[in-house]
């Protein structure tokens, strides 16, 4: 990958700044495009992993892009009111101004639904439909995990899990006078489970290699007889959701699967260098950020004005963002990524110009998005477009 271009681009740019290199993006959703219409399905773009709206408006206008996967529902509003439609918010809420928004959206005729795995859920939003005379959009959210060996293999989200679970909150849904719209299963310990990671022994590799595939193999059971008997059962479903970047290759051969949701890999960032899987393989990094180097506090050593840009989740090495240019700096073991300092080591560190950019990959997709409020959108080697991230529209959810 050949850096230098994007480097150039951003000359005399006020530093830090964040770019995404257009061409490397189109390419990646052209690749996921692809693999989902090779397997006769949809492709619903997980906006939490964009987070950027010229982007989502721009993944959604693919070829076999259909709907968006929210994360809250003031997004879903936000989203609708630019005239998006087919929104589903993916993680379920009990705020009363949440089901207020539903409902109001629905009136409007936007196509909006909620993921739910719960009884309070679904007769809190049953109630209210009730009282505005609307038929709400439900969808059930699917445990995805994997039980072997008396281990817990997988997050901690949905008690749904068998096809009883799932038809007798289906059918209380329907009885109360909610629309079950569709069914979610996000089996994120394929999805999201590396296992080519740099940070991990051989055998532990080995081990989530194996983890991954009898977790497809058990999936493949109990999700498409789960899909067989609510059809049986006449639950027209709008859709039948499943997978992410780091599964998209493995959950568009699963019987039921009618579409698929993706997002990390329009950017690809760091914790998806981590995959064998040959799809994530083909993508290339797309989003950047850039640090100003401002001080040089010896030889071999550079340092930059902020970077604390950490991702979410259980804390690792993992989860650092990593300088990618010039190459051969690495992160202090001392400081790592620091709130307003990030000291990087290495010989190149010598070569560097105070005042000019490192470069730097996150490890995840869409948080680095909250740390800016413009995005630099780049193309043939230089700015093609300035446009506003959400924290630039004010928005902030999670
Ligand atoms: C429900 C759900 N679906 C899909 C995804 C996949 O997103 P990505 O492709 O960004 O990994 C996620 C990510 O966490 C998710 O929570």
């Amino acid at each position: 990958m050949n850096l230098d271009h994007i480097v150039r681009a951003l000359e005399g740019v006020a530093l830090p700044a964040v770019a995404v290199d257009l061409e490397a993006f189109d390419r990646n959703l052209e690749r996921h495009l692809a693999m989902a219409r090779s397997h006769g399905l949809t492709l619903r773009f997980a906006t939490k992993s964009i987070r950027v709206r010229a982007l989502i408006e721009r993944a959604h206008k693919g070829k076999g892009a259909r709907g968006l996967m929210a994360f809250s529902m003031t997004e879903a509003a936000a989203l609708a009111q630019g005239g998006l439609d087919d929104l589903f918010v993916a993680y379920p809420t009990l705020q009363p101004s949440a089901f207020a928004q539903l409902a109001e959206l629905t009136e409007r005729g936007v196509i909006v639904s909620l993921a739910v795995d719960s009884d309070e859920a679904v007769n809190q939003l049953a109630a209210l439909g009730k009282a505005r005379g609307l038929a709400l959009r439900v969808v059930l959210c699917i445990d995805m995990s994997l039980r072997a060996l008396g281990l817990h293999l997988g997050v901690r989200r949905s008690p749904l899990r068998t096809p009883q679970d799932v038809i007798a909150l289906a059918e209380r849904a329907r009885d109360l006078g909610l629309v079950v719209h569709g069914v979610m299963g996000y089996e994120a310990q394929v999805a999201g489970l590396g296992d080519d990671s740099p940070f991990d022994a051989a055998p532990l590799r080995l081990t989530k290699r194996a983890v991954r595939a009898a977790s497809m193999r058990e999936l493949a059971q109990r999700r498409s007889a789960i899909v067989a008997e609510l059809r049986a059962r006449g639950f027209a479903l709008a859709f039948v959701n499943g997978g992410g970047t780091g599964s998209l290759d493995l959950t568009t051969t699963q019987t039921g699967v009618t579409e698929v949701s993706a997002g990390s890999g329009l950017y690809k960032p760091l914790l998806f260098d981590a995959f064998a899987s040959p799809f994530v393989r083909s993508l290339e990094p797309s989003c950047f950020f850039a640090l100003e180097a401002v001080r040089r506090p010896g030889p071999n050593f550079i340092t930059c004005l902020g970077g604390g840009y950490v991702a979410s989740g259980a804390h690792g090495p993992d989860k650092l963002p990593r300088p990618v240019w010039p190459a051969g700096l690495d992160l202090t073991a001392a400081e790592g990524a620091g709130e307003v300092q990030t000291p990087l080591q290495g010989e190149s560190a010598n070569r560097i110009t105070l005042g000019s950019p490192v470069l730097f990959r996150h490890a995840k997709a869409g948080e680095v998005m909250e740390r800016f409020r413009e995005v630099l959108l780049l193309r043939e080697g230089r700015i093609v477009e300035r446009v506003p991230t959400y924290r630039g529209e004010g928005l902030c959810f999670l």
